[in-house]
């Protein structure tokens, strides 16, 4: 089937080069020229496992294309897949020029029927934008050419986008028409061989439900640190506890973690996008409005705790940090607690140096070069002349760490851990004084 995706960033790259995977006819559009380029060179702009391989054998057998050229794009695709970027606009609505702007771009430039999907986070009634976007430019060029705007919103993880695009949960189809349903089945065929993943629906149902699942999966989490805090406030430990209530089968225990916030590039715009939207129907969404302020300032629990530690003066000092991106497995810092840690201790003239097994040009890109900032080869270097480590990700790579030679390394003989990686009794053992997440015991100092 042809196929074309606007925007190659995080979900249109892995769906493209998933798609060719299975035979399909892929052409890429993206505005950005370099990343065209490099793409064509071979050069993947992401971390993602498994990503590299799939589009580069893909592009060598001429299943993907990588193009800037809009027009050879609509030209080539009966199916025409919008991913780009819905960032937040200033009032936290989800911004949407770059979905309307290819719109207008497909209808400036469509000859035949074409079956719009929307891939992208889009707020309900975006669908019914896109068409009028496109009724719109087809009417102002005199054109008379047939076309259905389809929701198909994503559910890939970033760490693990290549898995979940191949073995989806599940495939949400906004669609009333039976043309594109039918198309779309076959489109979706070689993902479903297993049992029917497509669930079909009206367009405004599946676009909510993108928002109610990250809105669902942003809230457990907010829950769990509200009681993290409360766990320190009694003197409990919140892994006890966590333990506890995940062994109910009506709670589980995915997504129960405590931690120091969820970033990313999806759970905090869109808790903030459905909020501004509920606004924007007369409804208070007070739930969703705790979600946000609950994770807001659990970004800011480690830094709380380093200036506790230090008596509120951390000028001068050197913290060694352990992870950069919003989770293990990405390059991906958008919304990162880390950066809310690193710009709060610069704030309060103490120096970081820092490690992440991927994000480390990614962390350069955004703060260049400066003086406060060192970013280290190892986790080991990172460790060097420094007072004391705090991780903000739990990456694998930091979970069984050689707590003797930290010991050695930082000053204070203290780790500040966002991510209650360790068992306290045993960073205990080593002479280490240790700070977690809810963890109220581990916290008392070590004798
Ligand atoms: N990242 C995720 O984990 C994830 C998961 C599910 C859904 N989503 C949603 O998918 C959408 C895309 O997210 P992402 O993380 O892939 O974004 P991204 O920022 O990584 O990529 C977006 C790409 O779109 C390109 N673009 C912008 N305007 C364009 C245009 N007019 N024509 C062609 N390309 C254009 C940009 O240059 C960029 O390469 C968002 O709505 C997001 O909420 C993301």
């Amino acid at each position: 089937m042809k196929v074309t995706v606007f925007g190659i960033g995080y979900v249109g790259l892995v769906q493209a080069a998933v798609l060719a995977e299975v035979g399909h006819d892929v052409v890429c559009v993206d505005v950005d020229q370099n990343k065209v380029n490099n793409l064509k060179k071979g050069i993947i702009p992401i971390y993602e496992p498994g990503l590299t391989p799939l589009v580069n054998s893909n592009f060598e057998a001429g299943r993907v294309v990588f193009t800037t050229d809009a027009a050879q794009g609509i030209k080539h695709g009966d199916v025409i897949f919008i991913a780009v970027g819905t960032p937040p606009d200033e009032d936290g609505s989800a911004d949407l020029k770059y979905v309307l702007a290819v719109a207008s771009s497909v209808a400036a430039n469509m000859q035949s029927h074409k079956i719009i999907i929307n891939k992208s986070t889009v707020p309900v009634g975006t669908a019914d934008k896109v068409t009028a976007k496109i009724t719109e430019v087809l009417k102002k060029n005199g054109k008379d050419v047939s076309f259905d705007v389809v929701s198909n919103p994503e559910f890939l993880k970033e760490g693990a986008a290549v898995n979940d695009c191949m073995r989806p949960d599940r495939i949400i189809l906004g669609t009333t028409s039976e043309r594109s349903e039918k198309k779309l089945r076959e489109l979706y065929a070689p993902f479903n061989r297993n049992h029917d993943k497509i669930i079909i629906m009206d367009v405004r149902s599946a676009e909510l439900t993108k928002y109610a699942a990250n809105c669902m999966l942003a809230t457990k989490i907010s829950f769990m640190n509200e009681m993290a805090n409360l766990a320190e406030k009694f003197g409990a430990d919140i892994e006890n506890v966590r333990k506890g209530i995940g062994s109910d089968p009506r709670i589980g225990y995915q997504f129960i973690y405590p931690g120091c916030g969820y970033g990313g590039s999806c759970f905090p715009k869109d808790v903030q996008a459905l909020i501004r939207s509920a606004t924007a129907v007369g409804y208070d969404a007070k739930v969703l409005q705790a979600v946000e302020a609950v994770n807001y300032r659990q970004k800011e629990k480690l830094f709380d705790y380093i200036m506790r530690h230090y008596n509120n003066d951390v000028k001068g000092k050197t913290i060694a940090l352990w992870g950069l991106s919003f989770k293990p497995n990405t390059d991906d810092m958008r919304e990162a607690s880390s950066r809310v840690l690193m710009e709060k201790l610069w704030e309060q003239g103490a120096k970081v140096q820092a490690y992440d097994p991927e994000a480390m040009q990614e962390t350069q890109r955004i703060y260049g070069s400066r003086p406060d900032l060192s970013l280290m080869g190892t986790k080991e270097a990172s460790l060097n002349n420094a007072s004391c480590l705090a991780i903000c990700t739990e990456w694998q790579a930091f979970r069984a760490p050689d707590f003797d030679l930290i010991k050695r390394a930082i000053s204070d003989d203290v780790i500040f851990d966002g991510r209650n990686l360790f068992e306290p009794s045993i960073v205990s053992e080593h002479g280490l004084q240790y700070y977690a997440i809810g963890r109220g015991m581990s916290v008392v100092p070590v004798v």
